[in-house]
């Protein structure tokens, strides 16, 4: 494929790139390696043959208006102190919801800020967001509306707000570091090179998260039902345990802190009877000609130094029907599955969380059909 000339600082806008079938457009900014500092941010638009180059300013805004206009309702009554304020989210957008909850954020801010630290999480959430996008090729390759809303959100579904961005984000670096683009910034990737590094990535995360976030010799393990006490990032970490849930939102908030696309999957009751147990599992988002699509894994937490080689951990290139749950007998049509998502326009359903049984906070999208279809042919 042809590369766009890479954009010179004021030369925001739309570039139009021709690409032949069997790629998939790459945006790639700007990045100057020696200050570590972002130049300039290139998008992938909903058209596919365009990129659209904005500032970090720009893009900011684009983002925090984003978050603030999908914000969940457990977001609201701190939204100050999660860094949102009312004066940089007066979104342009036309979104009826934004007029609402704009009102609802004038009135809680009462008192100016004492500490100075009147940015909460949304800041790092957003330069690291940016900065990952920066430094690797596979989250060019992401349509900008997938990035806005599997990637930037500080949030899965309703576990504690914490700031694990920064954190995910540097302890990964290291062992991400062959994939970082290099220097001469504007490498070129096709389609299936994007592929390839992606879910290399995600194996090497699913592989070393684990003792990367552990206690020495201690990698963080499996412990069953411990949702919703240890399930957030941080605690999870703290704890070096959780169950599938805590486990699935780590991997989740790992892999969005050095944009991969991912969301949180599961069945709220196998069999759709809550007797029968529930499960919570990760899908990720890969880039493709199609358009891309949405495949699935499992965390495979509990792996040491030295073990890598021998747990050989989940990744996304495995046959789906080697995972535990995916078999005929569980998906014979009576088993519902469901992901997360972050915007409230597209979508009225909510994602069923069975540790919050009627918890309508969270937007969902209905994957039944998709895993009836997949696992219902593991036999
Ligand atoms: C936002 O976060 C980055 C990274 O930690 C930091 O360098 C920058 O100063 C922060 N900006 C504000 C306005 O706090
Ligand atoms: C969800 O499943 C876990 C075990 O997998 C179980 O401990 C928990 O009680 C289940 N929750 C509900 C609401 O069924
Ligand atoms: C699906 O499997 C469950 C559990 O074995 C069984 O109770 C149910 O009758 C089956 N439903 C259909 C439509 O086959
Ligand atoms: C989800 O999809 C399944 C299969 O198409 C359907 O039976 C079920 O009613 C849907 N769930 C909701 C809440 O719409």
């Amino acid at each position: 494929m042809n590369w766009p000339a890479l954009p010179l600082a004021a030369a925001v806008g739309l570039a139009t790139v021709a690409v032949d079938a069997s790629s998939i457009l790459s945006c790639a900014g700007a990045y100057d390696h020696d200050s570590n500092k972002i130049l300039m941010i290139g998008w992938r638009g909903l058209n596919s043959d365009a990129c659209l180059y904005e500032t970090v300013e720009d893009a900011r805004v684009t983002m925090t208006a984003y978050l603030w206009n999908n914000v969940m309702v457990y977001d609201i009554p701190r939204a100050i102190s999660l860094g949102f304020s009312p004066s940089a989210n007066s979104a342009s957008d036309t979104n009826v919801i934004a007029v609402e909850e704009q009102r609802k954020l004038q009135s809680l801010q009462t008192q100016p800020c004492i500490d100075g630290l009147s940015d909460g999480i949304l800041n790092q959430t957003l330069h690291y967001s940016l900065l990952a996008k920066s430094i690797y090729p596979w989250a060019d390759a992401l349509p900008k509306d997938v990035f806005m809303e599997y990637v930037v959100p500080f949030a899965v579904a309703n576990e504690p707000r914490t700031d694990y961005r920064q954190l995910l984000f540097d302890s990964l670096r290291d062992s991400l570091k062959e994939w970082e683009r290099s220097l001469d910034a504007n490498q070129i990737m096709s389609g299936e090179e994007v592929q390839t590094s992606m879910k290399q990535a995600v194996k090497v995360i699913n592989t070393r998260l684990w003792s990367i976030l552990g206690k020495p010799n201690k990698p963080i393990v499996f412990n069953a039902g411990l949702t919703p006490r240890i399930y957030d990032p941080l605690s999870v970490i703290a704890y070096g345990h959780s169950s599938c849930t805590g486990l699935a939102i780590l991997l989740i908030a790992a892999l969005r802190s050095v944009g991969i696309a991912a969301r949180l999957a599961g069945s709220p009751a196998w069999w759709g009877d809550a007797d029968n147990g529930n499960h919570s599992w990760v899908e990720v988002f890969l880039p493709g000609e199609d358009g891309g699509k949405w495949i699935f894994l499992e965390p495979t937490p509990g792996i040491a130094e030295g073990d890598e080689d021998t747990a050989d951990a989940d990744d996304l290139d495995r046959d789906p029907c080697k995972r535990w749950f995916c078999h005929s007998s569980r998906f014979n049509g009576t088993t519902r599955v469901y992901a997360t998502m972050y915007t409230k326009s597209e979508s009225s359903l909510f994602h069923p969380m069975a540790w919050g049984v009627g918890d309508e906070g969270v937007v969902g999208v209905n994957r039944s059909d998709y895993y009836t279809g997949v696992c219902g042919a593991c036999l």
